[in-house]
């Protein structure tokens, strides 16, 4: 697969560099943003940072995983991640996963960021469809996924055991052909 960069209005889709370390780690040491990520709590320093940069590198080199950082365009700030990973190019199937410092959130960066980065997934890289694995109580994600048509597929009933609580998880899915870029900018 070739590089991505993919430009927005606001912000610009591109490749995790080694500078973005502690950026990264920042984010990871926010509660906020591993409330429902628990794989970054792995990134519990600057070496681990670099290390999930390295790896996020060999996975995209692989064809198994696009991992992009969100950067603000008007003050190059890395603002989150917009992710595809699990990419299987057999089955034309990837998992779309995110995140925003939380200062970002309520903008309309992620929904920015997902609609550039599904506009290369269906063209780009002509995937049939694009899913998200989603805590029941992630009602923010779940707004984010509803808002560009995304079918609540399945539950996972009592799926997570998230302080002391159960929940479900929910499987969302869009296809190639329900992805539609002005419906997306009408419902905004
Ligand atoms: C999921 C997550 C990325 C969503 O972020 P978000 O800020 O809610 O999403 P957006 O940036 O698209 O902002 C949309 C909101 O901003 C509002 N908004 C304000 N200005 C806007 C603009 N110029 N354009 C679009 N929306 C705008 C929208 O109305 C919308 O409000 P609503 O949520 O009340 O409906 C964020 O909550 C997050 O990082 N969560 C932690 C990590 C996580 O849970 N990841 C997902 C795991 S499955």
């Amino acid at each position: 697969m070739k590089e991505f960069l993919i430009k927005g209005d606001r912000v610009v889709l591109r490749p995790f560099k080694r500078t973005d370390a502690h950026a990264l780690f920042s984010h990871a040491s926010s509660p906020e943003v591993r409330k429902y990520l628990p794989f970054m709590s792995d990134i519990a320093n600057v070496e681990s940072a670099h290390a999930w940069i390295n790896s996020s590198r060999r996975l995209f080199r692989q064809n198994k995983g696009i991992y992009l950082g969100i950067e603000k365009i008007d003050t190059r700030e890395l603002i989150g991640s917009m992710n595809l990973k699990n990419i299987n190019l057999a089955d034309r199937n990837a998992e779309v996963e995110y995140w925003l410092e939380k200062r970002f959130r309520h903008k309309g960066f992620a929904s920015e960021s997902l609609l550039l980065l599904l506009d290369q997934a269906f063209t780009e890289l002509d995937l049939v469809r694009v899913y998200a694995i989603v805590h029941a109580r992630n009602t923010s994600s779940i707004r984010l996924l509803e808002r560009f048509g995304f079918l609540r597929e399945g539950t996972w009933r009592k799926a997570s055991f998230m302080n002391n609580v159960w929940s479900d998880v929910y499987g969302y899915g869009l296809l190639k052909e329900e992805f539609q870029i002005s419906s997306y900018n009408h419902a905004r």
